[in-house]
C-alpha cells in the first residue's frame, strides 16, 4: 500500500522553501563549503556529466522534469528545439525563469505524480529527482517516463552517489535508510525521501522495467545514465555514448 503522500507533500513545502537556497548546495558555498580542493573535484564530476549529456546530441522537444532552479535547464534550453520544464514550487520555477532567460521554455507547476504529458518528446531529462521517488512510486515514474518519449525517445538522469561530503555540515548525516532529515539555513526541518542507488543496481532495475541503456558513476559525487524504452527502442539505440 501507498503511503507516501503526506511525504510527497513535506517535500514540495521543502523545495518551495529552499529554493532562494537551493543553488547553495550546487555551488558549494555557505553550509555545502567543504573547501577549495572539494569544489574543484565536484565540479570536474558535473563537467563530466555535462560531456555524457552532450555527446549524447539531445536535441528537438525536450522534456525537463523537476527542473528546479535552473541548473540544468539552462544547457538543455541552448539545445532543445522546444523545452518544457515541470516542478510543483512556482518559487523555483520564477528563479528558474529569471535565470535561463529563454523564449522557447514552456513552464508547468505541477505535482509529477498527478501531471500527465500533452505531448511526447525526443528527450526527457531529471536531474536529482529519481533519488527523491519513493520506491512505492518508483515504477508509476518511470512509467510516465515511458509515455512522456516519443519512439526512439531517451531518457537521461544525474543523481546522487553515497558520499558524506555532499550535505550540509550542521545536517544530520546521510544514510541508506531512504529518509533523511533536511535543515534550511533558518534552522526549519523536513523530512524527505533521499535513495542512493548502486549503478549497476539500478540498471537491472530498469532493464526488468524494459528499459535499456546504462547508469554508471563519475567517481565520488554523481551517478547518471541513459535508457529508452525496450518497447519504443527501434533503429540503432545501444544505450552507449557516442564517440
Ligand atoms: C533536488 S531538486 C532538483 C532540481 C533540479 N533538477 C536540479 O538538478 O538542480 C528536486 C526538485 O523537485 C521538485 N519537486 C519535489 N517534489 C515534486 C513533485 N511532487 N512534483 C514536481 N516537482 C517536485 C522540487 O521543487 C525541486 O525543484
Amino acid at each position: 500500500m501507498d503511503n507516501s503522500n503526506a511525504l510527497i507533500d513535506e517535500m514540495i513545502a521543502y523545495y518551495r522553501a529552499r529554493a532562494s537556497e537551493y543553488d547553495q548546495w550546487f555551488l558549494r558555498q555557505g553550509r555545502y563549503d567543504r573547501g577549495e580542493r572539494f569544489r574543484q573535484s565536484w565540479f570536474r564530476e558535473v563537467a563530466a556529466v555535462e560531456r555524457a549529456l552532450l555527446a549524447l546530441g539531445p536535441h528537438g522537444d525536450i522534456l525537463e522534469l523537476a527542473c528546479g532552479t535552473g541548473i540544468w535547464t539552462r544547457q538543455l534550453a541552448a539545445i532543445a528545439t522546444s523545452l518544457t520544464a515541470v516542478d510543483a514550487s512556482p518559487e523555483v520555477i520564477t528563479l528558474n525563469r529569471q535565470q535561463v532567460d529563454s523564449s522557447h521554455v514552456e513552464y508547468i507547476v505541477a505535482d509529477l505524480y498527478e501531471w500527465r504529458p500533452a505531448i511526447t518528446y525526443d528527450f526527457v531529462f531529471f536531474g536529482f529527482w529519481l533519488s527523491h521517488v519513493p520506491p512505492e512510486r518508483f515504477e508509476a515514474f518511470w512509467e510516465l517516463v515511458a509515455q512522456a518519449l516519443k519512439p526512439n525517445g531517451r531518457a537521461f538522469f544525474v543523481d546522487s552517489l553515497f558520499n558524506r561530503e555532499t550535505s550540509a555540515k550542521d545536517q544530520s548525516e546521510i544514510n541508506r535508510s531512504g529518509r533523511v532529515e533536511r535543515r534550511l539555513n533558518d534552522g526549519r526541518t523536513f523530512e524527505i525521501v533521499k535513495i542512493f542507488y548502486e549503478p549497476e543496481q539500478l540498471e537491472e532495475r530498469l532493464s526488468s522495467l524494459g528499459w535499456q541503456g546504462y547508469v554508471r558513476t563519475t567517481g565520488k559525487f554523481f551517478l547518471y545514465g541513459c535508457v529508452s524504452h525496450e518497447v519504443e527502442a527501434r533503429d540503432g539505440f545501444t544505450g552507449e555514448l557516442g564517440a
